[in-house]
């Protein structure tokens, strides 16, 4: 059934939808008891969770081998009916030499999280192998060593790769208190519908929001204002899944977040704040595209997008990793993704003269000052203040609280 709501289609159509009835969950779990098993590690379980709603629409399941090389080789999957989707980030799963003999000759594999409970079958499973320096390489542009996914969910992981349809046994949770902001695509698209949204606009992020990136967001509302939108609502959509160790935690960054929303930087009527369950690349302007692809099938044909998206320093230089540029650039051009307003934003920073965030001007740059996210770091460890107009203050004292916490323990 096509959702008849007025907001953008999802990717392939309709969503995905692959958790199974209510009413088959006993079965399905006994079924898991009846097949090899294989136990995901917590960032495998996030996938499961982002494909089980719909996030990677029409993807149903971990990929096999034809999916995984049309994402690493042309960013996009191609349908039965010919027309092609956005898909910059292999989907898989891992398996070792052992688990692979466990399930050979085996049509269906249950999958358990890492406390042994059964979460999921596998169905129609295919196994290939898994070149992990090919895959580090097209999806990273790189091989050095000490990106942050690759040492925490690549380097020792096994060399295949399984794919196949999922059949996931209840909506996956992680009771941390933040289980209600984690609306699934269908739910947002209820909420846009219920709200009467005639535009969505989404801003992905995995940092505190600081006036810069509020700048972005007022901005763009205006703009759709001006183009005769006449209810245009922002998603504001935090990523839940695996950050690196040195990124502010999902339970600190709601609490700021909350405090931005308090403090009337944003406001409440017209957004939604909600987790987007993924976990994090830092891929560039590859993972980018994965970001916005995932947002259409939320129901935003907006999507907001500044400096250096899902950038980090080179693990081994002293450099950013990727052209602060080129994220816009390549969402502007990338493969699927045509049906989705890209909004792309210049790098704003703090201007002297005016005393807040603002657009910077090359033509002045002297008035202006960029504050990093080690910069901001350094200051709420040392409990200093950022310049007035940086950040709302409520939000800034989280921050502090933060890194107090830390020092703490
Ligand atoms: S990201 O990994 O989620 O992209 P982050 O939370 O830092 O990282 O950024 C969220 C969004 O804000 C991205 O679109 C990014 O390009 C944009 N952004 C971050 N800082 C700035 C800035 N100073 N000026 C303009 N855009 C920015």
């Amino acid at each position: 059934t096509r959702i008849s709501s007025g907001l953008i289609d999802p990717d392939g159509g309709k969503l995905v939808e692959l958790i199974v009835k209510e009413s088959e969950r006993d079965l399905k779990k006994a079924q898991v008891g009846n097949l090899p098993q294989i136990k995901l590690s917590k960032v495998d379980v996030e996938w499961v969770h982002v494909l089980s709603e719909g996030w990677a629409s029409p993807l149903k399941g971990f990929m096999r081998e034809s999916e995984f090389l049309q994402t690493l080789h042309f960013n996009s999957i191609r349908l039965d009916d010919g027309s092609l989707v956005n898909m910059s980030l292999p989907i898989v799963l891992a398996v070792d030499d052992a688990q692979k003999n466990l399930i050979a000759g085996s049509g269906s594999v249950g999958l358990l999280d890492s406390g042994g409970n059964p979460i999921a079958i596998l169905n129609n499973i295919e196994i290939y192998k898994h070149n992990k320096e090919e895959r580090i390489a097209r999806t990273w542009g790189t091989t050095a060593p000490g990106l942050p996914y690759v040492e925490e969910a690549i380097k020792n992981s096994g060399n295949w790769l399984l794919g196949g349809d999922l059949e996931v046994i209840e909506p996956i949770k992680y009771h941390d208190g933040l289980d209600r902001f984690r609306l699934s695509p269908a739910e947002l698209r209820e909420e846009f519908t219920r709200r009467n949204a005639d535009a969505v606009f989404a801003f992905q992020l995995r940092n505190p929001v600081h006036n810069g990136h509020a700048l972005l967001m007022t901005d763009t509302r205006r703009r759709l204002l001006d183009m005769g939108y006449k209810n245009p609502v922002l998603l504001l959509h935090p990523l839940g899944g695996y950050t690196k160790a040195d990124d502010v935690p999902l339970t600190w960054r709601m609490r700021q977040h909350e405090k931005v929303l308090e403090d009337g930087v944003l406001d409440p009527e017209n957004t939604v704040v909600s987790i987007f369950p993924s976990p994090m690349h830092y891929a560039g302007p590859t993972e980018v595209q994965w970001h916005a692809k995932a947002r259409i099938n939320a129901g935003a044909n907006f999507y907001i997008v500044g400096r250096d998206p899902a950038g980090m320093g080179h693990p081994l230089e002293k450099r950013d990793l990727y052209d602060a540029d080129h994220g816009k650039k390549v969402l502007s051009m990338a493969p699927g993704l045509e049906r989705l307003n890209i909004l792309p934003f210049k790098v704003a920073a703090y201007d002297k003269t005016q005393g807040k965030m603002a657009f910077f001007d090359p033509s002045r740059a002297e008035d202006f000052i960029f504050i990093s996210g080690t910069k901001m770091r350094t200051l709420a460890k040392n409990k200093e203040s950022p310049p007035d107009g940086f950040m709302c203050p409520g939000g800034w004292k989280v921050l502090v609280d933060y890194y107090d916490s830390l020092s703490l323990s």
